[in-house]
């Protein structure tokens, strides 16, 4: 195994989620971690990784030296370089300007770390300080054009620095070097997988919780699906899921996971069906932030009133991802976190005193994937595009009604099929309709319509944070359009959204 040893960089994770893909297991360890704990660890190689502060700074963050002399491979990333120059001797510049983006590095082709690259190539450099004089027995493998000393090596002892950010996407060839490291210099087996991430992660939750409950709500999404289903390998029947039916769900969402969830895997789950309390807060209702404001305290009440018939439940299961916490300092802390208000679920009162258990919170989306499969939940449900808490409710504009929802049911419905049958549902983030508050005139069989207009929206985004609206075919688009408005009553007019976001949303409210 690799420890990361977490000197405060937000790629850290980035760093984690290479070496795994490398088949090798790995943990972030806080600088602090005691030289013992190390030792116990029994680490193949050390990574250190970068991190904002500069080694001459008071408190700068730091990790026993002593690390030093375990004999192992070790690998200092920007900060972590300038640490391990600067505690063996050499030297580190506070600089005057800073690098930040492409640059184009030339390397030293017989150094281990960059065998078989070539000698040039691009690398993402970020950084303010840099190296200018090197411990004894170190010596330059790689520059750039600004940074004269971009990467070290001292081969007796097997410690090396990059100044780049290998972790990366932007430094194309950075996965390489890592697996050059991982591979040809610590001689890591490659025998960690999804799998055995399952399996230890199932041990963890099982001695954490003992014989306590665990409650659960469940979206219909992957992440709840997929943190649920590793917890109830665990503790079995003492996880409790709990759905809420808030009368805002697409055409069989309900049914689906009934099917996925319940059938398949055998769980524990209540459905509360509280459409009518949801549909009549919300009548007449027609401001997004009051829609959102009542769908939150509702969701929050139903479920709070369900959990509370739950007897010694002492745990909450959460499926919050790594990018769900990305700045958050407390996401390495274990499962000891009483809940606080920005969490997933829509924010639990604290009074439930509740403990979380979060068994994703270092994975990213794709690797929940991955791990969903291994768990054997169905491609349906592991690939289903992003749902938002309020549901349909953001996507009619205006007021929500029963009629309305219905209508705007059938189309989505008739959108998603289609999408699916051009084999596009996967590649696209979100594809949706929305239903509008305006009724333009329309012919149908030589008689005037005045009827509802639906938008269709479709959307590419690797993190939601921003995204650009899909290019989809027009023969797709007509397609659509034409069953939309032939199936559907009330709808004669569809209208495709070509916004990206920023400016716009994703969804409309
Ligand atoms: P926007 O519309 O802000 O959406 O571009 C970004 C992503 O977040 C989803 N979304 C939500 N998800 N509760 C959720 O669980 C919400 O209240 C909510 N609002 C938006 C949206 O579908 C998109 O994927």
């Amino acid at each position: 195994m690799i420890v990361i040893i977490d000197f405060g960089s937000q790629f850290n994770q980035l760093i984690a989620r290479r070496v795994r893909e490398h088949n090798v297991y790995c943990q972030i360890e806080p600088a602090g971690i005691s030289i013992d704990r190390i030792k116990d660890l029994e680490p193949t190689g050390l990574i250190l990784s970068g991190g904002p502060a500069s080694v001459y700074e008071e408190n700068s963050p730091a990790v026993d030296p002593a690390v030093f002399e375990l004999g192992i491979p070790i690998l200092g990333i920007c900060y972590g370089m300038h640490y391990m120059v600067h505690q063996l001797g050499g030297k580190i510049k506070q600089a005057k300007k800073k690098e930040y983006g492409f640059a184009k590095l030339r390397v030293n082709e017989q150094d281990p770390l960059f065998k078989d690259m070539g000698s040039e190539f691009q690398c993402w450099m970020s950084h303010g300080d840099s190296a200018i004089e090197l411990p004894q027995g170190f010596e330059i493998t790689a520059s750039t054009d600004n940074c004269p000393i971009a990467a070290i090596s001292n081969y007796e002892k097997q410690f090396f620095g990059l100044q780049l950010h290998p972790e990366v996407e932007h430094s194309v060839t950075g996965s390489q070097m890592i697996n050059h490291f991982l591979m040809d210099i610590c001689k890591c087996k490659q025998d960690w997988s999804m799998q055995s991430f399952a399996k230890q992660t199932i041990t963890q939750i099982k001695e954490t919780v003992g014989s306590d409950k665990v409650i659960m709500g469940l979206s219909g999404g992957v992440d709840s699906s997929v943190a649920a289903t590793l917890i109830h390998k665990a503790v079995s029947k003492n996880l409790h899921c709990i759905f809420v039916d808030n009368g805002l769900l697409r055409k069989n969402e309900k049914e689906d996971l009934q099917v996925s969830l319940l059938d398949n895997l055998d769980m524990n789950i209540s459905f509360v069906d509280a459409t009518d309390l949801f549909l009549n807060a919300l009548k007449d209702i027609t401001d997004p932030e009051e829609k959102r404001k009542i769908i939150g305290r509702l969701f929050i009440e139903v479920f709070e009133a369900e959990a509370n018939k739950i007897e010694d439940a002492h745990y909450l299961g959460q499926g919050t991802l790594y990018p769900d916490i990305i700045e958050s300092k407390s996401a390495f802390g274990g499962p000891t976190d009483i809940i606080k208000s920005h969490h997933n679920v829509g924010g639990l009162p604290e009074k439930m005193k509740l403990k979380l258990i979060e068994p994703l919170q270092l994975l990213f989306k794709d690797e929940v994937r991955k791990l969903g499969t291994e768990l054997g939940i169905n491609d349906q449900l592991i690939w289903r595009q992003p749902f938002p808490g309020p549901g349909l409710a953001i996507r009619i504009m205006g007021a929500v009604t029963r009629e309305r929802l219905d209508v705007l049911r059938e189309a989505d419905a008739i959108l998603l099929e289609e999408i699916k049958a051009a084999g596009l549902y996967r590649e696209l983030w979100q594809s949706f309709a929305v239903l509008l508050p305006v009724k333009s005139v329309g012919v149908m069989g030589d008689k005037r319509t005045f009827a509802n207009c639906v938008a269709i929206r479709a959307v590419t985004s690797n993190d939601a944070m921003t995204a650009d609206w899909a290019k989809l075919p027009h023969d797709l688009l007509g397609k659509i359009s034409n069953r939309i408005i032939n199936e559907v009553d009330y709808i004669n007019r569809v209208v495709f959204d070509i916004t990206s976001k920023p400016p716009g949303t994703i969804e409309w409210e």
